[in-house]
């Protein structure tokens, strides 16, 4: 790490300010086309205020197309334009666009696999041109999701000067499969600058390439060391970046850090639209142990489709040091040495000034070559100061003159045995397909041009079990800086309920007082870090949970908002929904659906004794549901989102055992600029913190699957998390299950009411998951998408072993909620100057001493 430098520990880091005042130099022409396809006349705007026009004044005459809505709109989906009206092509047919012969275009194309009318999506199969450059053959936008679990993908390209006045896009169904099927949901072609000039081609380094006449499709484009930045946050040419971290590879993965805020990105001669200033501002490095630094290599893996050319950006900007010779690093692409003294100050002559290189590499066609390596290590050659290596920005395009598409990615097993178990029912329910397929994959979606080639492809080839591909491929945190203008801790209800509007309701005060008799005590069920929840009526008989601040906390006040932006965006069946909110007179509410038979711990065990109310079956369902909610949380909202509480207390059920996710309070913590950098406390739960992010203070999203680790041995075990009246080796149920399972005594810890209940595959499967869970490092754990797979995979074989499946437990009657009163003890407040979250949940659970448990968090030993 750059000594001295800012160093963030978390990866949120909130760059608006240096947007402010700073103006894209590139501006789209006038004649650039947005077009949902298949939208009535007068188009729409989509979720971030772009408008999308009709896309039939474009379409060649004789076309025989049809326009349809998708029969189902998949939660994941925020915007339902351009994604819910396609045109579907029945035979070969082309748009043609004017354009300007001597420049290069961006060519985007928006795919949302849905019934459309009768047709369905698995006949899907089709093959798109571009004035004869082929974009994609054979390409079924269904198969592609599958594999990715995500409802929707985009594909980005970048066309050369096409010579020509006439952009010919042409849609043909596949004539190799029958009733094949095109579509199409939206296209952008937008003008853009000369952003490729010549590449060094690695392994051929006084060689260049000219990728100026070449056609490209992006792959990856990434902030390394910052957040996702949206379309409008870019320098003008509407691009995505998204955070580096799941690309990130083995355990050494370096340091975030962030410009000071008095640092401005000088572009001096370069235009600003080769990247933003937000790209700039922030880097990974490798890290302060220059003996450690030496060591390793920071690398980034990605897939990609082999036997293919890739161009290679990388963007650099420091901003710490300033002179020549203090960090030099070589830059390895694939292996293969494409830059040994690699300078920034050097490049660049100063502090904040950015550049880029370019690489092009080949990826050849053979075992295990479908992966793209990029590492940098210190140069020591050079001597220089400082043994380190920096890096702010990486693009990978594919190149190619004349065909840029690649194959379908082979679905992975599960994801084949679920297809049949989906078309088995859809056999029964002809144009259900979708909802099922939403329903299945967890309802994630994103724009993963940048995922051409996916998680599943890997699957086929040596994947070693359990381990992890660097496919999470929708790295982004939930971005501060993508609403940059709320930067004030204070709410303004005007702005809330503006930025609320038509998404929750708003109450008055009179109203929540009705709603809970005066905030009557006998109404509580229950409390939180955030103050009481109350359980009220509105509207003659809508029974709600009403969270009310204390008003005396200022993390109130943050969580309030946190989960009014998180939840009025989000809706999934699987996260609670928000009804509205109140905000009057210092008091501030939250108003949720009612959630009767409330949370999945009370229904476990209570105090240290197991309840017995689930059967194992149920208990699946619910890890299932609540899977998918965090799964949804993850990879399908337009950020990243980390909950950073997950626990049983927090995974709440409906009267009808629909689990949902619950309590986005902690889910971003609000980077603090106050002194220019961000600052970082550890929050979460007791029992549940991921032990990596507690040593290294870096969130990622396998924070969350390690505190679902915890949560799955609790549906197991029936135990608390923590449970301190246990001899010591016993006292954390992650720690005492992984010793368990290394002595293969895993099974005498298992509920006893599940004991000759469970089928014993079934359990060894859940087993397996939940370990992996808790693996010490992220990069071991399995996405939440791995793990929806095992655990449905898991209530697949106990229904079959139960025969059918078709034996359902007896409901449990309504669930009593209890009034947790707080005990504010020397504890707690130690905890609050430590900066702990939830300490009223610790207290409430163990009733003792929790130093020792502390200190067990401290020295994670041994894990
Ligand atoms: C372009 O694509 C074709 C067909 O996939 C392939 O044979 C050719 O090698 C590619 N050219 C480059 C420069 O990658
Ligand atoms: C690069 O080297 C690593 C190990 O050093 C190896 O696992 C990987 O497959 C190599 N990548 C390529 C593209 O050769
Ligand atoms: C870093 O990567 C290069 C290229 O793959 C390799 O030759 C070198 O051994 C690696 N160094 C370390 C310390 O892993
Ligand atoms: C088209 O893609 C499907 C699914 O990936 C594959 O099974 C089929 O063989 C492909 N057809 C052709 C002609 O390549
Ligand atoms: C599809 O599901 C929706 C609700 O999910 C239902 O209203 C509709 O009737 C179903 N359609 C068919 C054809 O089953
Ligand atoms: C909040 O409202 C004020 C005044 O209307 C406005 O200037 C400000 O931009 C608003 N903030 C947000 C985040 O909308
Ligand atoms: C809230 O916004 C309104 C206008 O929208 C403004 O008049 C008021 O001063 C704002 N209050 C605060 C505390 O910012
Ligand atoms: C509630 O009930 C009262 C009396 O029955 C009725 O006048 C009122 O319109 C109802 N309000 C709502 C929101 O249903």
């Amino acid at each position: 790490m750059h000594p001295g430098a800012k160093s963030v520990l978390l990866s949120l880091v909130c760059v608006s300010f240096l947007l402010n005042g700073i103006h894209a130099e590139w501006s789209e022409e006038p004649g650039s086309v947005i077009l949902g396809c298949g939208l009535d006349k007068g188009g729409g705007k989509d979720a971030d205020g772009r408008q999308w026009s009709p896309d039939d004044k474009f379409l060649v005459e004789n076309d025989d197309s049809i326009t349809s809505k998708a029969s189902y709109q998949d939660p994941s989906i925020m915007s339902e334009i351009p994604y819910m009206s396609a045109r579907v092509f029945s035979s070969e047919t082309s748009y043609k666009f004017p354009v300007q012969p001597d420049k290069r275009y961006w060519l985007r194309l928006h795919f949302y696999p849905s019934f459309y009318g009768s047709f369905d999506p698995s006949d899907s199969f089709f093959s798109v041109t571009a004035n004869g450059v082929t974009l994609l053959s054979n390409f079924s936008a269904l198969i592609t999701c599958e594999a990715l679990s995500q409802a929707y993908i985009d594909r980005e390209y970048s066309l050369a000067p096409l010579n020509s006045d006439t952009l010919t896009l042409t849609f043909k169904p596949s004539d190799k499969s029958d009733g094949a099927f095109a579509f199409v949901n939206g296209i952008q072609l937008i003008q853009m600058p000369d952003l490729f000039d010549s590449a060094v081609l690695v392994g051929n380094l006084d060689q260049n390439m000219d990728v100026k006449s070449m056609n490209l499709q992006t792959m990856f484009r990434l902030n390394v060391g910052g957040q996702y930045i949206s379309p409008t946050q870019d320098s003008g040419l509407t691009r995505m970046w998204y955070d580096d971290t799941p690309y990130l590879f083995g355990a050494g993965v370096g340091v975030t850090n962030a410009a000071a805020k008095d640092v401005q990105i000088n572009y001096k001669t370069m235009p600003q639209f080769i990247a933003p200033p937000s790209v700039y501002s922030t880097s990974r490095s490798m890290g302060q142990n220059e003996k450690v630094n030496m060591g390793f290599n920071l690398t980034w893996v990605f897939q990609v489709d082999p036997n293919s050319m890739y161009l290679t950006r990388l963007h650099f900007c420091d901003y710490y040091y300033s002179r020549v010779n203090e960090i030099v690093f070589d830059i390895f692409v694939n292996n293969q040495t494409a830059d040994a003294t690699a300078d920034v100050i050097a490049w660049t002559g100063g502090q904040g000034v950015p550049t880029y290189k370019d690489y092009v590499t080949f990826v050849q066609d053979g075992e295990g070559d479908e992966q793209l390596w990029l590492a940098l290590h210190p140069s020591p050659e050079t001597k220089p100061e400082f043994f380190d290596a920096i890096l702010n920005g990486v693009e990978i395009f594919k190149l190619n003159d004349t065909d840029l598409s690649g194959p379908n990615p082979q679905p992975s097993e599960m994801s084949i045995k679920q297809h049949e178990a989906e078309s088995e029912f859809r056999n029964h329910r002809p144009y259900n397909k979708s909802a099922v397929i939403g329903g299945a994959a967890g309802g994630a979606a994103g724009f993963a041009f940048m995922a051409a080639i996916c998680v599943a492809v890997y699957h086929k080839k040596k994947r070693p079990p359990g381990s992890v591909a660097h496919s999470s491929w929708l790295p982004i945190y939930l971005s501060s800086s993508s609403k940059s203008s709320t930067s004030g801790k204070s709410i303004n209800s005007s702005n809330l309920s503006v930025m609320a509007q038509g998404l929750c309701r708003y109450f008055s005060l009179q109203e929540i007082m009705q709603a809970t008799k005066n905030f009557e005590e006998s109404n509580v069920i229950g409390v939180g870090g955030f103050g009481k929840v109350y359980k009220g009526v509105i509207d003659n008989g809508t029974q709600v949970a009403i969270k009310r601040s204390n008003p005396q906390s200022e993390q109130g006040v943050n969580e309030f908002q946190t989960e009014i932006e998180m939840l009025s965006k989000l809706r999934h069946k699987h996260l609670v929904s928000l009804i509205g909110f109140c905000e009057e007179d210092d008091e501030m509410c939250l108003v949720y659906d009612y959630m009767a038979l409330g949370t999945f711990r009370e229904h476990l065990y209570k105090g240290n004794k197991p309840l017995a109310t689930l059967s194992w079956k149920q208990r699946l369902e619910i890890c299932i549901g609540s899977a998918r909610g965090l799964h949804y949380l993850h990879t399908g909202a337009k950020y990243t989102i980390i909950h950073r509480d997950v626990k049983t207390t927090n995974i709440l059920l409906d009267e009808k055992f629909c689990a949902k996710v619950s309590d986005f309070g902690l889910s971003k913590t609000g980077p603090n600029m106050n002194n220019g950098h961000v600052s970082t406390v550890v929050k979460g739960s007791f029992g549940y913190l991921d032990p990596e992010y507690f040593r290294r203070q870096q969130l990622t999203e396998k924070s969350d699957v390690y505190s679902f680790g915890v949560v799955l041995l609790e549906a197991l075990c029936a135990r608390p998390a923590l449970n301190p009246s246990l001899p010591k080796e016993q006292v954390s149920l992650a720690e005492w299950a992984l010793l368990c399972k290394q002595r293969g005594t895993l099974e005498d810890i298992i509920d006893p009411s599940l004991k000759g209940k469970i089928n014993t595959e079934s359990m060894n499967k859940f087993v397996d998951a939940a370990i992996k869970c808790l693996s010490d490092h992220g990069t071991d754990r399995p996405s939440m998408n791995d793990l929806l797979w095992n655990l449905e995979f898991a209530l697949n074989l106990q229904e079959n072993a139960e025969g059918g499946g078709s034996t359902r437990s007896a409901p449990v009657t309504a669930c009593e909620f209890e009034d947790v009163s707080l005990g504010e003890n020397d504890m707690a407040s130690h905890y609050k100057n430590l900066n702990l979250g939830s300490e009223h949940e610790l207290s409430s659970d163990t009733g003792e001493n929790p130093t020792a448990i502390f200190q067990q968090l401290v020295n994670p030993k041994g894990r």
